[in-house]
């Protein structure tokens, strides 16, 4: 059963608020991911940002789903072959590195989630691809959302541009519906077929978060319990908006003056 919830005038305000908090906590950390930090480091200021300085709470830490034992840490993040849920830990980032930080904070009792990727020094020219042509996938994927639309046109437009370059769409990991709860129905996946799938409407709120492999889609669980890395170990890229279906479009959540530009032209 689908319980799909539709979000009113009152709860939609929460959700910019929280959306765009989520969103300056990526500004926040911007300018300490270089190389020499932990990801350990990077955990801590932005846990004492959201519950210092915001008062938001950090959805991530001791979150429990079932299945899984409770996330240890308030941030994800995820370095090179590491898809999602990557452990901070006391390992030093280092030059070339490529990192996903995924953030959800709570705020008045609504969730925002967003993520993005951040170059450790200069890249290599593969990892900026990757990166860049991932936050095209996920563009495409939001410019899609409208009333009328269905998941399946999402999906479609993500696979189709990273399979079209020869990268992969991992599969097991979703975005998803999003607001009291941090995940709710719908699933949203990744790939699909246009015209299939829930028909969206004027008030759902969810994430589209596209996990692309550099190469093939297959992962792998560490012992850890929460960290997924890629089967072949190939780079992963992952960027993360939550959205709203408004009257006729969509209006992007997890904005603030730090988050990236929308794509002026599409080059991939
Ligand atoms: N923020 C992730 C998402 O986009 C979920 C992280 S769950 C955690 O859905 F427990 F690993 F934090
Ligand atoms: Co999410
Ligand atoms: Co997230």
């Amino acid at each position: 059963m689908k319980k799909v919830t539709i979000k009113s005038a009152q709860e939609i305000e929460k959700m910019r608020v929280a959306g765009r908090l989520a969103s300056e906590v990526l500004d926040y950390i911007t300018s300490f991911v270089k190389p020499g930090i932990t990801t350990e480091e990077l955990d801590t200021l932005c846990h004492n940002y959201m519950v210092d300085v915001q008062k938001t709470i950090p959805a991530p830490l001791n979150y429990a789903p079932s299945g899984h034992k409770p996330y240890p840490k308030s941030i994800c993040t995820s370095v090179n072959n590491q898809i999602c849920h990557g452990i901070p830990s006391a390992k030093q980032l280092k030059n070339g590195d490529i990192l996903n930080i995924d953030i959800t904070v709570i705020s008045d009792g609504y969730h925002g989630d967003t993520s993005r990727m951040f170059y450790v020094g200069e890249p290599s020219i593969q990892a900026r691809r990757l990166c860049e042509i991932t936050y095209e996938a996920m563009w495409r994927g939001i410019e899609v959302v409208k009333p009328g639309n269905h998941l399946g046109d999402i999906g479609h437009v993500i696979q189709k541009l990273a399979e079209s370059v020869g990268y992969s769409v991992v599969r097991e990991f979703c975005g998803h519906g999003i607001g009291e709860k941090f995940h709710e129905d719908p699933q949203v996946l990744h790939y699909g077929k246009p015209g299939t799938g829930l028909e969206l409407k004027p008030g759902m709120t969810f994430t589209i978060e596209p996990m692309i492999n550099a190469g093939k889609a297959a992962i792998r669980h560490l012992p850890d319990g929460w960290t997924v890395t890629t089967k072949d170990n190939s780079l992963s890229a992952q960027w993360e908006h939550t959205v709203l279906v408004t009257d006729d479009s969509y209006e992007v959540l997890t904005v603030s003056s730090g988050a990236p530009p929308k794509p002026v032209v599409y080059r991939f």
